[in-house]
């Protein structure tokens, strides 16, 4: 990490940033998973992005001027962030970046815009560790330790398990982070962590972890991983006859899960930011624009959360008045109540938005609401 930082700062001696005085488009940068093991994130994420910088260009821009975006691919890969951000920054002068998705991609980036003083805006990483690495880093999502405890009552109130095993990715800071939360609240509630578990993202055989899970006789299994690994593990988990609810956080939340899980994922569900039946005028209008402009496709909560990640930026640009690294970060410091598509935003002293989560089941292949947790 520090000789990628070494580079940002000294691989070039102007600050980072445009330059003083600059016309022409306000450049935007984008990093985001186009390909690889989450390529469901970063095409969604990417979606909702283009179409909200497309809406504002249309409507005349930001500060007299266009916006212009840079999107670099992650390809799902750790490494992948801090070279396309150091690249976003030093080579093409953005003055916002926006990504990641994976917390792990967001907390590698992090670093290298807080020491750039180039504001990042995550639109869905919710491991609270993102915003903490310095005041330049934001995000437009709620965190984990409250997505934890929704998923934590709703095993306790909704599905009444007093036992829950916990099957953890451990090379992700986010499944690491809504596992550990997840179970502080579930105990707290009176129940018990029969067996806890790990895989590593990626793999592709989990028998030896499901037989073990099964052989503890939980009430339910917790997955806090993104949406192959989970789709694979509740495959697996049904050729061994393990057949207890399975929940998981907004990770699983993509259009794979269902193809690659087919029955198996079936009756499972799982919390996220958005779903296209509820919500506001704004996130009405947003399911409509989406669907003229994608052909058709319903947007996911990756779309929304990236479409409000450039609408906040946007807004904080004109409050600003300025591109100017160090002001526009007050700026969305200062971003209060805002309407957005996956709700109000108020960004609050860490950097995070607080706001509503959704709770969805899948249903006949779709997934269907269930119910809104407010904050
Ligand atoms: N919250 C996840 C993380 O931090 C990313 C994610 C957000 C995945 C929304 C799907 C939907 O890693």
């Amino acid at each position: 990490m520090t000789s990628f930082l070494a580079i940002a700062v000294s691989g070039c001696n102007k600050p980072a940033g445009e330059a003083p005085n600059s016309t022409g488009p306000i450049k935007v940068g984008q990093f985001a998973s186009l390909t690889g093991k989450e390529a469901t994130f970063g095409t969604s994420s990417d979606e909702g992005t283009t179409m909200a910088i497309e809406e504002i260009n249309a409507a005349g821009g930001v500060l007299g001027r266009k916006l212009q975006l840079l999107t670099e691919d992650t390809q799902s890969k750790p490494g992948e962030p801090a070279t396309v951000v150091n690249k976003l920054i030093a080579r093409d002068g953005v003055v916002a970046i926006l990504g990641e998705v994976a917390s792990s991609r967001s907390l590698e980036a992090a670093p290298i815009c807080q020491q750039s003083k180039i504001p990042m805006i995550s639109p869905s990483s919710t491991n609270p560790k993102v915003t903490e690495v310095g005041d330049y880093i934001f995000r437009v999502c709620f965190i984990d330790p409250f997505q934890g405890t929704v998923m934590a009552n709703f095993a306790t109130k909704t599905l009444n398990a007093k036992k829950v095993a916990v099957f953890t990715d451990a090379k992700s800071d986010y499944s690491k982070g809504l596992a550990k939360f997840f179970k502080e609240k579930f105990v707290a509630n009176g129940g018990t962590i029969t067996v806890e578990l790990d895989y590593n993202g990626g793999d592709k055989d989990f028998k030896a972890q499901l037989t073990a899970i099964k052989a503890a006789n939980p009430d339910a299994v917790f997955v806090p991983g993104y949406y192959t690994d989970a789709a694979l593990i509740c495959v697996q988990a049904k050729q061994l006859g393990l057949a207890v609810p399975f929940m998981g956080g907004d990770g699983w939340e993509s259009e794979k899960l269902v193809e690659i899980g087919q029955d198996a994922v079936e009756g499972q569900y799982f919390s996220t930011h958005y779903h296209p039946d509820v919500g506001s005028e704004r996130s009405k209008q947003f399911l409509q624009n989406y669907r003229r402009r994608w052909k058709d496709k319903t947007p996911d909560a990756l779309a929304a959360c990236a479409y409000d990640s450039v609408i906040v930026l946007a807004e904080a640009l004109k409050r600003a008045g300025t591109t100017d690294g160090p002001k526009v970060r007050d700026a969305l410091a200062a971003t209060k109540n805002f309407p957005a598509v996956t709700g109000n935003i108020t960004i609050d002293e860490h950097r995070d938005a607080s706001k509503a989560a959704v709770i969805l089941q899948v249903k006949d292949g779709k997934y269907k609401y269930l119910e809104t947790v407010a904050p």
